[in-house]
């Protein structure tokens, strides 16, 4: 399966796919995890003019699939993130929103902790850097 083209600025890839926890596949409407995240994320983001330079993309499957749910921060230039165990619900939405206008600003996409949402801490899995680049 090929690549789809989307936007290379910064963006939030949702994976399309994660179960709604470790223990629960769908909600009573057999919507996943993945799924309805998507949807709180671009409800939130659309709702507040602050997060319109976000773009909100998905994707089956990050692999972290035992995190669920997870998303991928990525923006030109800067290290890329891969955080889970996300409930899909709008606190979530809001503080990884917040955490990528911080990363946005940032030179390299490292945001120093003092600054980071509570709603982020812990639920950090990767970080990769850009390509092309590695830390000295
Ligand atoms: S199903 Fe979400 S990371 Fe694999």
């Amino acid at each position: 399966m090929p690549f789809e083209p989307v936007g290379s600025g910064l963006s939030i890839v949702v994976c399309s796919t994660c179960r709604l926890s470790p223990e629960q596949r769908g909600d009573g409407d057999g919507r996943g995890g993945g799924a309805l995240f998507g949807q709180v994320l671009k409800s939130v983001r659309d709702g507040d003019p602050g997060y319109h330079g976000i773009d909100i993309q998905a994707m089956p499957c990050l692999f972290a699939c035992g995190e669920p749910v997870a998303v991928h921060l990525r923006a030109a230039g800067k290290f890329s993130y891969v955080l889970g165990r996300f409930n899909p619900d709008e606190p979530a939405a809001r503080a990884i929103l917040d955490y990528a206008l911080l990363y946005a600003e940032s030179d390299i996409g490292s945001v120093r902790y003092a600054e980071w949402p509570q709603g982020v801490k812990g639920h950090f899995l990767t970080r990769s850097p850009p390509e092309g680049h590695i830390l000295p």
